[in-house]
């Protein structure tokens, strides 16, 4: 029988094969070019991370290499004995192809490059792809793709999951202009906050309450409410849903510029659409100098100061409204963090530094090794997932 560590493995090697599909590439990049037509133009390209032969990704720019105005296409794969999850099956493109080593193809990355008419049918597209094998295994890591990423002006991809954070703070550090799909909670590390809070990497233009289907391995166990989902978006088979994902980016999109539409405090108070709003008003907070502000649909037009907001707000950010302040997120899970409890409030501290403090009664309920917080009965990320934002200061 399986251990749990195997287990774990495993699903952690699943966890890195979800496909992005077609359609949502085309939506996400489609944005960009409505804000500006010539995001892409005469830029190089770079997918790491992908599978040219049936990625989505590589099809796309491949596709539309004429239509974005592309200078340079380039695209790289894992090699199968590097990955953790393998099952592969060589495609024809690959074992047609006259470049073909049945020694090199288990062990080495790929690497598809597009410039150029190669077939001069009279316009560069799909068909025009030049492959050969890596010298290594395609790792993003490896000094011949970070040589590719340094050459690059724009990073695409899906990442794997399990390397988010190495993979984020791969293209911060390289300054590259970047678009990639990761986990909305990613938005709380500490390789992905400090840039969303000086305003150099953002949420993408499809809002991330947007379901985003991906493909996964054949056969793969997907939990059959998300395959439902999937399929009633039309992707029957080896797909599922993830309600979490979102697409992180530096590259600007008119949504990030539509300011939100709001209230008032009072006439949140008055007119709001939360009960517990009505009945207890905006709560200031223990020990921080801000008010917590549990929707962001109640954000209150006419409060200067510092303000508490679910991390769902940066999902409608935008920097000509508020500023980020702090992040309100590192807040400890475990009981020994939790130092005080005053009149229903508890107090979190971490090194004896106060972290966060919540101003809701709440109650706690030990679960393993880690405590979750409920409020009215109802288990609640109140104290944890809040970002400090301000009302932009008129200069
Ligand atoms: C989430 S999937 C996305 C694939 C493709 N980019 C797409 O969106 O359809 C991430 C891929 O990265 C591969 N991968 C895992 N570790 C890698 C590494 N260190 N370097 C490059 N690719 C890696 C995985 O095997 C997987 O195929």
């Amino acid at each position: 029988m399986a251990n749990n560590s195997n287990l774990g493995a495993a699903k952690a090697a699943k966890n890195d094969e979800f496909y992005t599909q077609y359609a949502d590439i085309q939506k996400e990049v489609n944005a960009y070019l409505e804000y500006n037509p010539d995001t892409f133009r005469d830029k190089t390209v770079l997918l790491p991370c992908d599978d040219p032969e049936w990625s989505n990704f590589t099809r796309f720019f491949a596709q539309n290499f004429e239509r974005l105005g592309l200078k340079r296409l380039i695209s790289t794969s894992y090699a199968v004995e590097s990955k953790k999850y393998k099952d592969y099956e060589p495609t024809l493109f690959e074992t047609e192809s006259p470049l073909f080593d049945i020694d090199k193809t288990c062990i080495k990355g790929k690497i598809f490059e597009l410039t150029r008419d190669t077939n001069q049918n009279g316009r560069i597209d799909i068909d025009d792809l030049e492959w050969h094998y890596l010298e290594g295994d395609g790792d993003f890591r490896s000094p011949e793709v970070c040589a590719l990423r340094d050459e690059a002006d724009i990073i695409v991809t899906n990442p794997p999951f399990s390397l988010f954070r190495e993979f984020v703070t791969w293209c911060i550090k390289s300054r590259k202009t970047m678009l990639i799909i990761g986990n909305i909670n990613a938005i709380t590390y500490k390789e992905v906050f400090p840039s969303i809070k000086e305003n150099l990497l953002w949420l993408g233009a499809t809002g991330f309450m947007t379901d985003m289907v991906f493909g996964v391995p054949k056969g793969a166990d997907v939990d059959p409410k998300d395959k439902a989902k999937a399929a009633k978006l039309g992707y029957v088979g080896d797909f599922t849903r993830l309600g979490n994902s979102c697409w992180f980016t530096n590259i600007d999109h008119g949504r990030r510029h539509e300011p939100m539409m709001l209230m008032s405090m009072k006439e949140n108070i008055r007119y709001g659409k939360h009960k517990d709003l009505k009945e207890e008003g905006y709560l200031h907070y223990f020990n921080y100098d801000a008010i917590d502000v549990p929707y962001v649909d109640s954000i209150p037009a006419d409060y200067n100061g510092k303000m508490g907001v679910p991390i769902t707000f940066l999902d409608k950010y935008c920097p000509d409204q508020f500023e980020i302040i702090d992040d309100g997120t590192e807040v400890p899970k475990t009981k020994e963090h939790i130092s005080y409890k005053h009149k229903g409030i508890i107090t979190y501290e971490i090194n004896g530094k106060v972290v966060w403090s919540t101003p809701y009664t709440v109650s706690e309920r030990k679960l393993g090794n880690s405590l979750r917080i409920e409020r009215n009965g109802q288990p609640t990320n109140c104290p944890f997932g809040r970002i400090i934002i301000r009302k932009k200061q008129q200069q």
